[in-house]
């Protein structure tokens, strides 16, 4: 079965009610007082439809994330309208160019030889353990120095960044919740300083793209720097968003490996460019967004009202059987993979799609030069979240 998902539930979704009401006492059974229901998509071309349809779907209304962390306050989850991902246009376009060019398949085509070199020793290190935590000890660090690189943090200060970045995620320890918000506080604090040095000091990064941004959002605003909270999220929107998925694709793909020992050696011996989507399709790591329809629309011959929201569910778009040949197959070699992990082609498409790529890439490139194998010595230990497909703990021996 592909990565823990809750297939059969899917697949009966997709089959009896492709587009189906989420009731709020449902909802509630589930944890989630407060929340108000949803229409749940489990057919790609619904998916795919929605993502698209910026004139009858907003991001803005109500974020993108279904079900928050019930321990979230209020103002919390409010702040999260800062975010990059929470904005429609005309705003989600300003802000997005301000960081695109850093995401341009030459631009991170550049990165290539650098992560090349860490993927390597990455690889080295673990091997040279013998066994270990998988998730620690090579899906998490490569991410981490991708983005720490991108986004400009210098070489002496990526340590602290690393431990911030996973105390905030808290997933090695899930238990401290109060140090979660220290982190997140730290990474602020910590921004804001580089934040001031970029200001005099001004590089070819994101920060120095950031701090010198100068956009003009909503109506007949003077063009302006991004203010403090807006950069702020900015900040920590790509350091979530380029280490939690990345890793987990890394994760779940050495482990759909463990369990295709047939597709493992095959990749080794032909490396086919088209293992890293089938790697992602099958992993997905992120389950579900949501959309509010801003107008009365029609999804998949379902009325949506306005002010609905609607969940649209990557974790079945990417094994529909209308698709996908044998969509339960893990098949390195899958030649028509247009899956949605990175979301349905539309403005909010995963601006870090190709880095993420390079970096699934190059790990298994990096494994699969030492010809090792690798065994699994646990089963995953999964990260409780209602949108992230995530693992904590992946133990497992190199021979
Ligand atoms: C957006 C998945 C890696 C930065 C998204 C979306 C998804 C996604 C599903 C929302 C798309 C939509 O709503 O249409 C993933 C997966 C990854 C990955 C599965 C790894 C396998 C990365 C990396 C970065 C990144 C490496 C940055 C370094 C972002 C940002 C957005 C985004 C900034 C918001 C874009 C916008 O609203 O315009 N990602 N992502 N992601 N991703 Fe990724």
């Amino acid at each position: 079965m592909a990565e823990r998902l809750p297939h059969d539930e899917l697949l009966a979704l997709r089959r009896t009610a492709p587009v189906s009401w989420i009731a709020q006492d449902e909802a509630a059974r589930a944890g989630f007082p407060d929340h108000e229901g949803y229409w749940a998509l489990s057919r790609h071309a619904d998916v795919a439809a929605v993502s698209k349809d910026q004139a009858n779907f907003s991001t803005r209304e109500n974020g993108v994330i279904i079900r928050f962390a019930p321990e979230m306050t209020r103002e919390e989850v409010e702040q999260t309208g800062f975010l990059l991902i929470n904005h429609d246009a005309p705003d989600h376009t300003k802000l997005r160019q301000i960081v695109s060019r850093a995401f341009t398949p030459r631009a991170i085509n550049a990165l290539h030889d650098g992560l090349k070199a860490r993927a390597e020793q990455i690889v080295d290190d673990a091997i040279a353990k013998g066994e270990g935590n998988f998730v620690e000890d090579v899906a998490a660090e490569l991410p981490l120095q991708a983005i720490a690189e991108l986004l400009g943090v210098p070489q002496e200060d990526r340590g602290k960044l690393f431990e911030w970045s996973n105390q905030m995620l808290s997933y090695d320890d899930p238990e401290v919740e109060g140090d979660q918000m220290t982190a997140f506080m730290e990474i602020l604090a910590y921004s804001m300083a580089l934040a001031d040095e970029r200001r005099t000091n001004p590089q070819d990064d994101i920060l120095t793209r950031l701090v010198t941004a100068d956009v003009d959002l909503g109506q007949g605003d003077e063009g302006r720097g991004l203010t403090d909270d807006e950069f702020g999220f900015f900040m920590i929107l790509l350091a979530v968003a380029g280490n939690e998925t990345t890793r987990n694709a890394i994760t779940w793909g050495m482990h759909a490996f463990m369990q295709h020992p047939d597709q493992w050696e095959l990749y080794k011996k032909e490396r086919p460019a088209t293992a890293v989507d089938e790697i992602i399709r099958w992993a997905t790591p992120v389950t579900v967004f949501q959309r509010t329809a801003t107008n009365d629309v029609v999804v998949g011959g379902q009325q949506v009202k306005k002010g609905d929201r609607v969940g649209l569910l990557y974790a079945s778009a990417n094994f529909d059987e209308d698709v996908f040949e044998d969509p339960f197959r893990f098949d390195v070699t899958r030649d028509h993979n247009p899956h949605q992990a990175f979301g349905g082609h539309g403005a909010h498409y995963c601006i870090g799609a190709n880095l993420a790529r390079l970096e699934v890439d190059l790990i298994f490139r990096a494994l699969a030069d030492r010809d090792v194998t690798v065994t699994q010595l646990s089963e995953p230990r999964k990260l409780r979240s209602s949108w992230i497909n995530g693992v904590k703990e992946l133990r497992v021996a190199y021979r």
